[in-house]
C-alpha cells in the first residue's frame, strides 16, 4: 500500500506523478486516522507500506506514523527527497522502526539536480542525508527518475549510488501521469538515449553483481508491449491519498465516471473487495479486443488504464503502447512531436479539501 501522507513538498519536480489537483494541508488525515488505516491494511493482508507524498517529511508526525505502521506489523519503506530530514530525525525514524529508505535523485550535479527539483541547495542537502542514512545503517535505495535531461548521465548516476553505499538503484524512466504528463514533450527521452541506457544498465549489472541491485524501468512509449501497471488493476496494490481517498492506482482519479471511497468512512476491506473503482478493471472480463483473446492478457492485464485514458480518452481501451493495439499510431505520433523546452513545475494548488 502506498500512503500519500501529504501533497506538500519543498521540491517542484516537473516529472512528479502527483495529481495536478492536490489536497491542501487542512484536508490531510490526522495521525490517528492514518494509524487506523495502517491497522486495517495489515488486517486486510498488506505486508509493505510505502510512505510517500509529496514529501512525507513535511508531516511533523512522521516518526509517530512510522511507529504506528510498525505496531501494525507492516514493513515500512520511506520514500523521500531527503529535504526536511536531519541526522537526528533519521535516528528517530530508525528507532521508530523504519525498515528502508528510498531517496530520490534528480541529477548527479547540483546544477542539473537543483534545476529539475526547482530547489536551490537541494542536491547538497540530499547528499548529506544519503550519507547519514547509510551511516545509521538503514538500507538505502536511490530512485533516479531519468528523462531527456539526465539520461546521458546514467553511468555517473550509477557510480554515485555506489559511492553513497546504496544497496539498490532504481533507474526509473519517467512515467507520464500527473504533472509529468503536462511535461511529456520536455521530458521524453530520445530513442538513442534509451538504447544507450539499456546498454549501460546491462554492463553495470555485470560489473556490480553482488554489490548493488540495478532495477530499470524503461520508458514504455518505446516498448512493444505495455507494463502490467500496478501488477494488474485491483490485484496487489492500493493507494491512499492525503485525505483518505482509496485509489486502485495513483492516477485513477483522471478516469471520469469512477466512484472512489474514503477510508475514514468505509472499511478498507470493503473498498478493496467490493468498491466500484476496484472492480471497474479487475481481472480480464472488462477487456476489449485485441486483449480479450491475447495470450498476454494475464501477463500485462492490458497495460495501464490511466495511460489509455490520457492518450486516447478511453480508459477501457487496450493500452496504446501495445503493438497489437489499433491505436499504436497515437503513441508514435507523440514520439515524433517536437520537444518542448519549458518545464511546468509542480506546485501545490489546493483545490481539494475534505
Ligand atoms: Fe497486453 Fe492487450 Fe497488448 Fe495483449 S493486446 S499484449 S493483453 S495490451
Ligand atoms: Fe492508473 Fe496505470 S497509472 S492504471
Amino acid at each position: 500500500m502506498l500512503a500519500e501522507l501529504t501533497h506538500r513538498c519543498p521540491l517542484a519536480c516537473p516529472y512528479c506523478s502527483n495529481p495536478v489537483e492536490m489536497t491542501a494541508r487542512e484536508g490531510e488525515l490526522t495521525t490517528a486516522a492514518w494509524a487506523d488505516i495502517f491497522a486495517q491494511a495489515a488486517a486486510l493482508g498488506v505486508l509493505q507500506l510505502h510512505l510517500s507524498g509529496g514529501e512525507p517529511a513535511s508531516r511533523r508526525d512522521l516518526v509517530d506514523l512510522v511507529r504506528a505502521a510498525r505496531d501494525a506489523d507492516l514493513y515500512v519503506n520511506l520514500i523521500t527527497s531527503g529535504i526536511g530530514l536531519t541526522e537526528a530525525r533519521l535516528r528517530e525514524l530508525d528507532a521508530a522502526g523504519v525498515d528502508h529508505v528510498q531517496l530520490s535523485l534528480q541529477g548527479v550535479r547540483a546544477g542539473i539536480a537543483d534545476m529539475i527539483g526547482g530547489y536551490r541547495g537541494g542536491f547538497d542537502r540530499k547528499m548529506r542525508v544519503a550519507r547519514a542514512i547509510t551511516e545509521i545503517g538503514l538500507p538505502l535505495t536511490l530512485n533516479a527518475v531519468m528523462h531527456r535531461h539526465n539520461l546521458d548521465d546514467l553511468p555517473e548516476t550509477i557510480a554515485l549510488a555506489r559511492d553513497l553505499g546504496a544497496r539498490r538503484i532504481e533507474v526509473a524512466c519517467v512515467q507520464f501521469q500527473g504533472w509529468a504528463l503536462l511535461n511529456r514533450s520536455a521530458l521524453q527521452p530520445t530513442r538513442e538515449q534509451v538504447a544507450e541506457a539499456k546498454r549501460v544498465v546491462e554492463q553495470a549489472r555485470r560489473d556490480l553483481r553482488g554489490v548493488m541491485v540495478i532495477d530499470f524501468v524503461p520508458p514504455d512509449y518505446y516498448a512493444d508491449y505495455p507494463k502490467a501497471c500496478m501488477g494488474g488493476w485491483g490485484s496487489t496494490g492500493l493507494n491512499v491519498t492525503p485525505d483518505g481517498t482509496v485509489l486502485p492506482c495513483h492516477a485513477a482519479e483522471t478516469i471520469p465516471g469512477l466512484t472512489f471511497q474514503n477510508a475514514t468512512r468505509t472499511a478498507l476491506a470493503e473498498i478493496w473487495y467490493d468498491g466500484p473503482a476496484f472492480n471497474a478493471f479487475r481481472g480480464t472480463d472488462w477487456m476489449p479486443e485485441p486483449c480479450r483473446s491475447c495470450d498476454r492478457r494475464e501477463v500485462d492485464f492490458g497495460g495501464c488504464r490511466c495511460q489509455a485514458m490520457a492518450i486516447l480518452g478511453r480508459a477501457d481501451a487496450t493500452d496504446p503502447v501495445c503493438r497489437k493495439s489499433p491505436d499504436r499510431p497515437a503513441v508514435d505520433a507523440l514520439l515524433s512531436e517536437e520537444p518542448s523546452t519549458d518545464f511546468i513545475y509542480r506546485r501545490l494548488e489546493p483545490v481539494r479539501g475534505r
